[in-house]
């Protein structure tokens, strides 16, 4: 996917056609009105779940609602959905949920008893507890990105099971891992739009046996509309699933932190210290990824490209960087940007690198300094610099 995703000065210049927002395909899944809904934040053993999904800032923007959530998402297009099968939770009714993040509420979708998605995760026994299953909405990102949503995809799914896990853990859960198999996308009433892209369970298995669901569960667009790409649908329903359990930062302020976040839009980059600097540094990623940091400003640090926190080459390359990055000029007041390259260009390591990235943005916070994920920059330009495929970068810096 790597060289028919690749974004080159002759393509930038030649793409930079005019969007109309109007056209924007709706951001909120919505199941109809008559299911049944459970608020979540009347009860706490759903707080992790709302804590990982949600709208953090609303504003109106040319006369349309424009809202951010906890996780960042490229053009803020938000191409994810979530779902919960619930099993002997005391207090809620046991089924299969959406996750309404404009209500914050889950929807029914089904009751269930003896019948469930167990048998779709490898699984013949009941499974007591919460299953999360995470969907990929494709033609959220690929309506303005094209196929180059694919990558915006996987980052974006990162830092959704970044945000997901780091959650789960504040508020004392741990995550186990599910093999998702083919029919799951059928079952859950899914069409070609709409494709689960990783399983995680809260709970545990119970003794007693399970069938399959023995329909489909009732489809609902995720979208107002879709337009089919078939080269970006073809490529993600190819991909399997993320199986991972991924390392994450905790947090006591955690909720304030994940609440406050956004990306930056400028920084000053008097505000940040060097110490926040190698400490930012320190935060390890997947092992399937190599973390180069270009340190640009920084008041008695050499100026250069850092190694596991070793300055390998010095020198100042806030043009080279910023060129890189496709000349978006704030970045050029960033204390450090950081390349996330690989040996391996796929999608797992996409989500890798989102996840590793969604540490990064939490960590900013709690060194209050400002933080964005930054995916438009030239691929060749990249690997000349690193000898890898470039999938993410990120720029740090003091806060205004
Ligand atoms: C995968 C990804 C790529 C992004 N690329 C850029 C970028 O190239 N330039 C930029 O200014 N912001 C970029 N962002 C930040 C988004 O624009 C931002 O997350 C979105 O507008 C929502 O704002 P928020 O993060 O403050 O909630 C990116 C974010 C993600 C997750």
């Amino acid at each position: 996917m790597r060289e028919e995703t690749l974004l080159t000065p002759k393509g930038v210049a030649e793409q930079r056609s005019y969007l109309d927002w109007d056209t924007q395909p709706s951001l909120f899944k919505h199941y109809p009105d008559f299911c049944y809904r459970v608020p979540l934040n009347e009860h706490p053993s759903l707080l992790w779940l709302l804590h990982s999904r949600k709208i953090t800032d609303e504003r109106i923007v040319a006369h349309k609602p424009y809202r951010r959530l906890n996780v960042p998402s490229a053009g803020n297009l938000h191409p994810i959905e979530i779902y919960v099968q619930i099993r002997n939770v005391s207090g809620l009714l046991s089924g299969i949920y959406h996750l309404d993040v404009l209500a914050e509420e889950l929807v029914m979708i089904a009751e269930i008893a003896g019948e469930g998605c167990e048998p779709f995760l490898g699984l013949d026994k009941r499974y007591s507890g919460m299953i999360v299953m995470l969907s990929l909405v494709p033609f959220r990102s690929g309506w303005k990105y094209g196929l180059r949503a694919w990558r915006y995809l996987y980052l974006d799914l990162g830092h959704q099971i970044g945000a997901l896990i780091t959650s789960m853990r504040h508020f004392g859960q741990e995550a186990t891992i599910m093999s998702p198999q083919k029919g799951l996308n059928a079952i859950m009433g899914m069409g070609e739009d709409e494709m689960i892209a990783a399983v995680y369970g809260v709970g545990e298995m119970s003794p007693r046996p399970v069938k399959p669901l023995h329909e489909p569960l009732m489809r609902v667009q995720p979208t107002d509309y879709t337009l089919y790409h078939a080269a970006l649908h073809s490529a993600i329903q190819e991909t399997p699933f993320y199986v991972d359990i991924p390392d994450t930062l905790s947090y006591e302020g955690f909720k304030t932190y994940n609440g406050r976040r956004r990306s930056a839009r400028d920084f000053t980059p008097n505000a940040m210290s060097d110490a926040v600097i190698q400490e930012l540094m320190r935060i390890s990623a997947d092992p399937s990824l190599e973390i180069l940091t270009v340190v640009m400003q920084a008041h008695a640090m050499h100026y250069g490209v850092y190694r596991n926190g070793k300055c390998a080459v010095s020198g100042n390359f806030i043009s080279e960087i910023l060129h890189l990055l496709l000349e978006q000029r704030f970045i050029a007041g960033a204390n450090m940007v950081v390349l996330i390259t690989t040996e391996d260009f796929c999608a797992k390591t996409h989500i890798e690198a989102g996840i590793y990235a969604q540490n990064l943005y939490m960590a900013c916070e709690h060194h209050e300094v400002g933080c964005s994920g930054i995916g438009a920059f030239y691929d060749e330009e990249a690997s000349r610099w690193t000898g890898k495929a470039l999938l993410y970068a990120v720029a740090i810096g003091g806060r205004i």
